[in-house]
């Protein structure tokens, strides 16, 4: 088996999705999964990875959702990323660790750069330097329909600014995830993400099996 990247020691593990998708949920089956096959992990997430981040987070999580634009969200998520790139991700991929990444630099082109409309190029142009070589190697895409995720997510309540952003939005957002996915087949897998949470974990740890020496 190839493995999936040279660049880092240490193997970087991210999960995205539209709203709703039920990341939590599986990003705690994938930290099990790796734990009992003796591995050292790391769970963390974006934006809030770090506790300075938190408080980025909590300015673009919450509030009217037309408060930012795309290009100051993009701004806002990049400290955050910087902070968590130098202090949480880089120094547990140099130990060797397993990183698991509740969303990362995919969803800052999903989110900012389609559905937004920033562009690629522009969040390509302004991400670049923060993320230098730290890539995942592996990303898994929990794939719903829009309209399930938000029902789900307003369910749940708590952070919805972003959900409260338009249905078409929210439908571009996923299109936009399965076009990444698509374009990058090695590293992005599709994860139906609207079936019994067992089922689903058992596809992430299918590929994850697959993909990663653990
Ligand atoms: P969550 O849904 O995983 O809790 O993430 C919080 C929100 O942050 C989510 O609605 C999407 C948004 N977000 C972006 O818009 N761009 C990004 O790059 C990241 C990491 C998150």
């Amino acid at each position: 088996m190839d493995a999936p990247s040279v660049k880092n020691p240490g193997r970087f593990i991210t999960l995205e999705g539209g709203e709703g998708a039920g990341k939590s949920t599986q990003i705690q089956v994938v930290k099990d999964f790796l734990l009992t096959r003796g591995n050292d992990v790391v769970v963390t997430r974006e934006p809030g990875g770090t506790s300075e981040g938190q408080e980025i987070r909590n300015l673009l999580v919450s509030g009217d959702k037309d408060k930012w634009s795309p290009l100051s969200e993009t701004l806002l998520i990049l400290a955050d990323r910087a902070a968590h790139l130098e202090r949480v991700i880089r120094p547990a991929l140099a130990e060797g660790k397993y990183v698991v990444c509740d969303r990362f630099f995919d969803s800052t082109r999903a989110y900012q750069g389609v559905a937004g409309g920033l562009g690629l190029d522009v969040i390509h142009n302004l991400q670049q330097p923060v993320l230098g070589t730290t890539l995942p190697d592996v990303t898994l895409l929990l794939d719903i329909d829009p309209e399930k995720g938000l029902r789900r997510a307003q369910e749940r309540g708590g952070e919805l600014r972003f959900e409260s952003k338009t249905l078409a939005y929210h439908r571009t957002l996923r299109n936009a995830f399965l076009d990444f996915a698509a374009q990058e087949p090695d590293r992005i897998f599709v994860i139906d993400a609207d079936r019994d949470v067992e089922v689903v974990s058992a596809d992430i740890l299918a590929v994850l099996d697959e993909r990663l020496d653990v």
